[in-house]
């Protein structure tokens, strides 16, 4: 079996929504220390709906191909859809990613959180805070290689 299936390859290889959003209403930027990508989101939220989504990733393909495929995800959407967006539901519209680049998609998962964040931040929007905990990388490597 091909250690990546064809969506995965198909976002790699034709990313949507690329770029940047010049008049953003939040913007969120996450890394992951341990192989050093980066990835940038950028929201239009009008009235509470995500009218457009831009992306930013210097990273791996799975990084690229989650990015993409979470844009996808969350255009058109409010913002409490966006916020319930999981990196497992990104990876399952991936058709799923080998187990050792799971942590790729996580990347996604807290850079539209953390534009979320700074989108409330900006409009002093109440949030509840625990939502916005960062997921913790190394729990989630060594659940999934079992160390
Ligand atoms: Fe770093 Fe994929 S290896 S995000």
């Amino acid at each position: 079996m091909a250690l990546y299936s064809e969506k995965v390859m198909d976002h790699f290889m034709h990313p949507r929504n690329v770029g940047v959003i010049d008049d953003a209403s939040g913007v969120g930027e996450v890394g992951n220390a341990k192989c050093g990508d980066i990835m940038k989101i950028y929201l239009k939220i009008e009235n509470d709906i995500i009218e457009d989504v831009k992306f930013e990733t210097f990273g791996c393909g799975s990084a690229i191909a989650s990015s993409s495929m979470a844009t996808e995800m969350i255009m058109g959407k409010s913002i409490h859809e966006a916020m319930e967006l999981t990196n497992k539901a990104v990876a399952e519209a991936l058709d799923g990613l080998p187990a050792h680049k799971m942590h790729c998609s996580v990347l996604a998962e807290e850079a539209i959180k953390n534009a979320l964040k700074d989108y409330f931040d900006k409009n002093n929007i109440p949030y509840d805070a625990d939502k916005f905990q960062e997921l913790d990388h190394d729990e989630l490597h060594n659940a999934v290689h079992g160390e």
